[in-house]
C-alpha cells in the first residue's frame, strides 16, 4: 500500500459511532431486506428509496412472497424509481433464491444473483453475514481519493483496482459492516460531492485534499462519451374510451413497461389526423437523451396497430407499469 495511516479507520468508526443515521434497515440482519434496501438505494436518494423500501417489505415480506409476485406487480410497485432494470433483475434473482432453495450467505454466492455486482454483494455479506467485503461506491471514492490525495481516474479499470484495493486494505475485518456504512455516511453528509464540511470533518488535519488545497479537483474522473440522442413520436390513441398500449420487448429502453404507439406503429394518415400536444419534451436516461413529441388521436373505428398492442379501458392505465416519459404525455391530457 502506497500509504499507509493508522488514523483513518478508527478515527471514521468513532464519527459513524456519534453520528450513523437512523435508517430502518439498519435495525435488521434479514439478507432479504438488506439486499431490497440496496437495490432501492442504487441511483434513488434515501428518503424516496426508504418509502419505497417499506412499502416492498409490507407487500413482499419474505424472498419467497416477492418471487412469486408477478414481474407486472413488481414493476408496478417500482414505478418513480426509474432503472426499471433493476425491478426485473431483483425480481428475477428472487426466482432464483427460492430454486435454490436458502438466501446466499456469501460473497461469492450472493455475486452470482442477477443485478448483484461487486459493490451489492459486499455490503449484503458485510451487513447481514459480517463478513469482511468493502463495498466500494462513489463515497469511497470520494472519501479515498480526498484523504489519500488519489488522482487516479476512478472510472479506469486501473483506477477502480486501485480504490478497490485502498477500501480493502483499510477494512476492520471484524467491523466490516460499520466501516461500510460509516463512510455511505460520512460521504453523503460531511465529504459531499460539493461544498464538503471539512470544518466539522474529523478527518481534517491528515486530509491529503484539504492540505494541498485540492478538495475541488478530487475523486478524477474521465469523460465519457456523449449519450446518444433519440428522437420520439409518442401517440395516444383514443378509440371509444380506451386507448393502445404495448409492453416493450427486450434489447431497447423500459424492457417490460407499457408505451403507446410511436411513429412506425401507425400509417402515414393516421399520423396525419394527430394533434400535437406538446412538442420537443425533453427527457434524460442513463445512456439517452429523448426528445419527444407528444399526439393525440381520436379515432371513430378501430386503426389498425401492430399486433402486440392492447386497449385498455383509458380509466384503468394506473394498473400499468408505465414510464416517467408516458407520465409526462398523460399530464398533457389532464
Ligand atoms: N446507500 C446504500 N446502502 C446504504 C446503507 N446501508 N446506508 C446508507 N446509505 C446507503
Amino acid at each position: 500500500m502506497e500509504q499507509s495511516n493508522n488514523i483513518f479507520t478508527p478515527t471514521l468508526l468513532t464519527w459513524f459511532a456519534q453520528n450513523a443515521r437512523d435508517l430502518p434497515w439498519r435495525h435488521t440482519q434479514d439478507p432479504y431486506a438488506i439486499w431490497l434496501s440496496e437495490i432501492i438505494l442504487q441511483q434513488t436518494r434515501i428518503a424516496q428509496g426508504t418509502a419505497y423500501w417499506q412499502r416492498f417489505m409490507q407487500r413482499w415480506p419474505t424472498v419467497n412472497d416477492l418471487a412469486h409476485a408477478s414481474e407486472d406487480e413488481v414493476l408496478r410497485a417500482w414505478q418513480g424509481l426509474g432503472y426499471y432494470s433493476r425491478a426485473r433483475n431483483l425480481h428475477h434473482a428472487a426466482q432464483q433464491i427460492v430454486q435454490q432453495g436458502t438466501f446466499p450467505n456469501n460473497y461469492a454466492d450472493l455475486r452470482r444473483l442477477k443485478g448483484v455486482g461487486d459493490y451489492t454483494a459486499a455490503a449484503i455479506a458485510s451487513m447481514a453475514f459480517h463478513q469482511p467485503h468493502a463495498a466500494v461506491d462513489g463515497n469511497f471514492y470520494r472519501v479515498f481519493a480526498r484523504y489519500f490525495g488519489l488522482s487516479q481516474p476512478i472510472n479506469t479499470p486501473q483506477g477502480k483496482q486501485l480504490f478497490a484495493t485502498m477500501a480493502q486494505h483499510y477494512l476492520p475485518p471484524r467491523q466490516a459492516s460499520a466501516y461500510n456504512q460509516a463512510i455511505m455516511d460520512f460521504g453523503a453528509t460531511v465529504c459531499t460531492p460539493k461544498a464538503p464540511s471539512c470544518s466539522a470533518c474529523p478527518l481534517q488535519e491528515t486530509c491529503a485534499a484539504f492540505r494541498e488545497d485540492r478538495i475541488d479537483r478530487l475523486p478524477v474522473k474521465l469523460r465519457t462519451l456523449k449519450v446518444k440522442q433519440r428522437q420520439m413520436d409518442c401517440f395516444y390513441v383514443h378509440y371509444h374510451g380506451r386507448i393502445a398500449l404495448h409492453k416493450r420487448a427486450a434489447g431497447d429502453i423500459w424492457q417490460g413497461l407499457w408505451t403507446v404507439p410511436e411513429a412506425d406503429h401507425l400509417s402515414a394518415s393516421l399520423r396525419q389526423q394527430a394533434t400535437l400536444l406538446k412538442s420537443n419534451v425533453k427527457h434524460v436516461l442513463t445512456h439517452r437523451v429523448i426528445h419527444a413529441n407528444f399526439y393525440q388521436l381520436e379515432c371513430h373505428e378501430r386503426p389498425s396497430l401492430p399486433t402486440d398492442f392492447i386497449w385498455i379501458d383509458e380509466a384503468d392505465i394506473d394498473h400499468y407499469a408505465i414510464p416517467r416519459l408516458m407520465e409526462m404525455l398523460l399530464d398533457c391530457l389532464a
